[in-house]
């Protein structure tokens, strides 16, 4: 059609155990769309920022201790506080390119293994939130993530933990989901990441409507 509405971004997640490459794919991918002319922004959950952002923070950092439940619905809230300025940066015609999400949310409380916090549960609160366009997910075998300079301080942040989160990963894959082998070069994922990135903003352009999470 000849409408001069200007098509929506395209809603592009990373999602993957800590130290898979996450960061560092996600920033140069929104260094290659911009060099491109697309209008690009990289956004990063938890946002630590947000008054829910902290109490999240203190709770990674080991500052705090709070309720499994209760630090779930945290990751949750902090979702639900950004979704409209994420909903009119998508239909500004923005693209976002988002560092952990939903996904992470339920794959880290499922993993503690909490009677009653199994999958299910844990995908709830995140229920009609804004859908990814796709998902990259970044596979890398816990111990060699953990040889890539060791993994921080932070809660989660253990091989155990690790293995158990990449196992509930697996339970969520839907058809947003393109898993990349990340143990290779950042060069070779790279390029993966761009021709999935790609292919995403181009059926945005043509159409594609925004979808919500697990209804
Ligand atoms: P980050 O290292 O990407 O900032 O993420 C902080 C940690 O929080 C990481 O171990 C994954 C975890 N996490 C959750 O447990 N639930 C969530 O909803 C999100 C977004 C992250």
């Amino acid at each position: 059609s000849s409408t001069a509405h200007k098509p929506r971004g395209s809603f592009i997640l990373f999602e993957g155990g800590d130290r898979c490459g996450k960061t560092t794919q996600s920033e140069n991918l929104v260094k290659h769309l911009s060099s491109k002319g697309v209008d690009v922004a990289l956004w990063k959950f938890p946002d630590r920022q947000t008054a829910i952002g902290q109490m999240i923070n203190a709770y990674l950092q080991g500052k705090t201790e709070t309720d499994d439940a209760a630090v779930h619905l945290l990751f949750s809230a902090n979702r639900w506080e950004k979704r409209e300025s994420m909903l009119a940066a998508l239909s500004a015609g923005q693209t976002l390119v988002v560092d952990r999400y939903a996904y992470s949310g339920a794959a880290f409380t499922a993993a503690k293994g909490i009677p009653g916090l199994d999958l299910e549960w844990c995908k709830a609160p995140d229920k009609g939130l804004p859908a990814p366009d796709a998902t990259i997910y970044l596979s890398m075998m816990p111990e060699a993530a953990a040889k890539r300079g060791g993994y921080g301080s932070e809660r989660y942040e253990k091989e155990e933990m690790q293995r158990s989160v990449a196992q509930r990963f697996q339970d969520l894959r839907d058809a947003t989901w393109h898993t990349l082998d990340a143990a290779r070069s950042i060069e070779a994922v790279g390029s993966d990441v761009t021709r999935i990135a790609e292919a995403a903003i181009e059926a945005c352009q043509e159409g594609k409507p925004l979808e919500h999470l697990w209804l």
